[in-house]
């Protein structure tokens, strides 16, 4: 991507998000869901997920093969390996952020279960696949769309919706059961970290939940942190703006530096993909930390 397109990029998604807004309110209105409609952060939220049931499959499409190579283990210095270099997705797995379910055919792969959808198999040859996933997603309409999803793929035996935020899971009041600390195999999440309340917070209280050796399995949007401060800044400003058009997504978090302080890790391997100038004004991070 050219210089021009790193810079028109944040402006490209506010403008296609501004043109969501006709649907949302004709969604919200024939829902007679006023009280959504009325608050700006119930409309924003709402907005943002009309806008991702668009986006959300060209982005998942773009970030898939580095996807499936993060959790089959083949990522290093954030570029993909042809050969395993680390510990693939097995065990109990908390999805944060799950959406509308963008990524529970991807992690069916993984699951010591066959299944058909769309040849889907079981890519884990170490025996050790997921045994169980929470996906924890507190946007309603989303977390419906996640456990239609869920039935779709057919893995409702492991795959567990949780209607609430991350900040939730240990709270038996706010669902129906609670997740543990020091109880988590795995965590996966894409892009996620940017809209979560209290980054710093809420990735420590996830830490908690790893096991001691558990592994967090990361593909985020970050602060830009080459590039120079003339970029950084107008990261910034075009943050003031997508704050309003893309939910509660922020541009400019800081999410490396929140995970290396949540607590002890033993291994980091957290990287820009090799793709990267260091000229975009929405970068990424993808790799892994090991508690
Ligand atoms: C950009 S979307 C990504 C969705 C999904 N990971 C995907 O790739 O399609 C960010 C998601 O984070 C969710 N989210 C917002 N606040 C959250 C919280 N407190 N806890 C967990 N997820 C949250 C949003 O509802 C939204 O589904």
């Amino acid at each position: 991507m050219s210089l021009l397109d790193q810079l028109k990029e944040p402006w490209f998604f506010m403008r296609l998000s501004l043109s969501h807004v006709p649907a949302t309110v004709q969604a919200l209105v024939a829902a007679k869901d006023y009280g959504t409609l009325f608050s700006p952060s119930g409309f924003r939220e709402a907005l943002f997920g009309t806008l991702w049931a668009t986006i959300g499959p060209n982005i998942k499409a773009m970030n898939e093969e580095r996807v499936i190579a993060l959790l089959e283990g083949r990522i290093k210095n954030g570029c993909v390996q042809d050969k395993v270099v680390s510990t693939p997705i097995h065990g109990t797995v908390l999805e944060v952020g799950a959406g509308s379910g963008m990524w529970v055919d991807v992690l069916a792969r993984f699951t010591n279960n066959v299944h058909t959808d769309g040849g889907l198999h079981n890519r884990n040859n170490a025996g050790r696949g997921i045994t169980k996933i929470y996906g924890v997603e507190p946007n309603p309409i989303s977390a419906k769309a996640l456990q239609k999803r869920v039935n779709e793929v057919g893995v409702q035996d492991i795959y567990h919706v949780v209607p609430v935020g991350i900040e939730s899971v240990n709270d038996p009041s706010a669902w129906d059961s609670k997740i543990e600390p020091g109880s988590i195999d795995c965590i996966f999440g894409v892009l996620c970290l940017c809209s979560i309340p209290d980054p710093e917070k809420n990735i420590q209280l996830l830490y908690k939940l790893l096991k001691p050796g558990g592994h967090w399995f990361v593909n985020e949007h970050v602060k830009v942190s080459r590039g120079g401060p003339l970029l950084a800044f107008y990261q910034w400003f075009c943050n003031i703006g997508w704050s309003f058009f893309m939910g509660s997504c922020r541009l400019c978090r800081d999410t490396e530096k929140s995970l290396r302080a949540a607590g002890v890790w033993q291994e980091i391997d957290l990287a820009q993909p090799p793709d990267h100038t260091g000229y975009e004004v929405i970068p990424h991070i993808i790799g892994t930390l090991k508690k």
